[in-house]
């Protein structure tokens, strides 16, 4: 058995594995030996998650956002960007065209919005529910807990909100007037409430250190999340970060791996962003432990205009392309693509409302 074989099945075994043993995998970079990480991931990708590839078509609705965090496009600092809420109808001719594609997760995404009024969205909730048999997650950042607790009772039933890094001086660095334990106690708040629930990091951010990441990773085990979004970090002309380092390709895989082989089953996305690289590479991403691939169903004009970093993927696509992309990926891969809701696996596990 290799050293790092035994690392690698040391931190499987483990309950909670030692920050030291993932920060010493993440610092990797032997081509031999980031194989032999990833095709281990790959295994318990298949072990706990089987071949399928997951879909959860994504309609960004708004783009407006009264924060102001360091790294992201839609900061409201932004001027340059022009703003836009879609209405009902644009709304839900997004959601037919997806349930079309034979999509059935919907995953309503915003900037976090002080426009976006509860009941609205209740409503749009209630009439996705009653003319669609798909899930609805919704990722719309902080709100309050009597918000999250209106769309629950109307049927949503997963939110992703993603802490982004699990160091609070990290957090408190990269977030003017939001405060860690905020987030955390919205996650908490959450979980209690019965949604499926997604968190997730960014990977290069200004100042982060490996041993953060490795952080990361336990905080992602002993959240027990059912869903965990990875990506790089990818600079933006318009923020404070314009001109900083985009994240790092193999460490952003690294990651997905360590966090694989560390949750089991939790659902992991090739991110968009790990697509919107020099390259795509979702493709890596699922070759290392994802399981997940988020198509855009967002109409244009608004696509475009949903800028959280440059050179986004699919920005120019009409809507539908991915069909063709993620199938021929699925193929490539010998794997399959799975039309289903895809319920998280954890024990606890909460049905989607139908
Ligand atoms: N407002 C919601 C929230 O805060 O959770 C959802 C929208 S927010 C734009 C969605 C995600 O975009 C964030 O969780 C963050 O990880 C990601 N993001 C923002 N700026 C980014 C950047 N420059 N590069 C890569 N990902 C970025
Ligand atoms: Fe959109 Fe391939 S996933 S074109």
């Amino acid at each position: 058995m290799s050293k790092l074989n035994e690392y690698l099945n040391r931190i499987y075994a483990s309950s909670l594995p030692e920050l030291k043993d993932l920060e010493q995998v993440l610092s990797l970079s032997s081509p031999e030996e980031l194989n032999e990480l990833f095709s281990f991931a790959d295994s318990v990708r298949k072990e706990f998650c089987g071949d399928g590839i997951i879909l959860r078509g994504i309609i960004e609705f708004s783009n407006f956002c009264f924060r102001q965090c360091f790294y992201c496009g839609l900061n409201k600092n932004n001027r340059k960007l022009e703003r836009y809420r879609m209405n009902k109808d644009e709304l839900f001719k997004a959601v037919e065209y997806l349930v079309s594609s034979k999509i059935k997760t919907v995953v309503l995404q915003s900037g976090e919005d002080e426009g976006l009024d509860v009941l609205w969205l209740r409503d749009v909730i209630l009439e996705i529910k009653s003319r669609f048999d798909i899930a609805i997650t919704l990722s719309l950042g902080e709100r309050s807990a009597d918000d999250y607790g209106v769309w629950k009772q109307a049927g949503a039933d997963r939110y992703l909100l993603k802490i982004e890094t699990s160091d609070e001086d990290l957090y408190s660095s990269l977030h003017p007037q939001m405060e860690f334990i905020q987030r955390l106690n919205c996650l908490d708040v959450l979980r209690k409430l019965g949604y499926q629930v997604g968190s997730g990091n960014l990977i290069g951010l200004p100042g982060q250190t490996l041993e953060m990441i490795a952080q990361d990773i336990i905080f992602f085990k002993r959240g027990d999340f059912d869903m965990i979004g990875i990506g790089p970090f990818i600079p933006h002309q318009n923020t404070q970060f314009a001109g900083q380092r985009k994240g790092d390709l193999k460490l952003t895989l690294k990651t997905i791996a360590l966090t694989r082989i560390v949750t089991k089953n939790a659902h992991i996305p090739a991110t968009t962003a790990l697509g919107s690289l020099d390259k795509d590479y979702r493709m890596e991403g699922l070759k290392c432990g994802a399981n997940v691939l988020m198509p855009n169903f967002t109409p244009q004009p608004f696509r475009k205009l949903y800028e959280i970093y440059p050179q986004k993927r699919c920005v120019n696509e009409p809507v539908g392309a991915c069909n063709f992309c993620i199938d021929s990926m699925a193929k490539s891969l010998e794997r399959f693509v799975d039309y289903s809701k895809a319920d998280s696996l954890k024990e606890r596990r909460v049905n989607s409302n139908v």
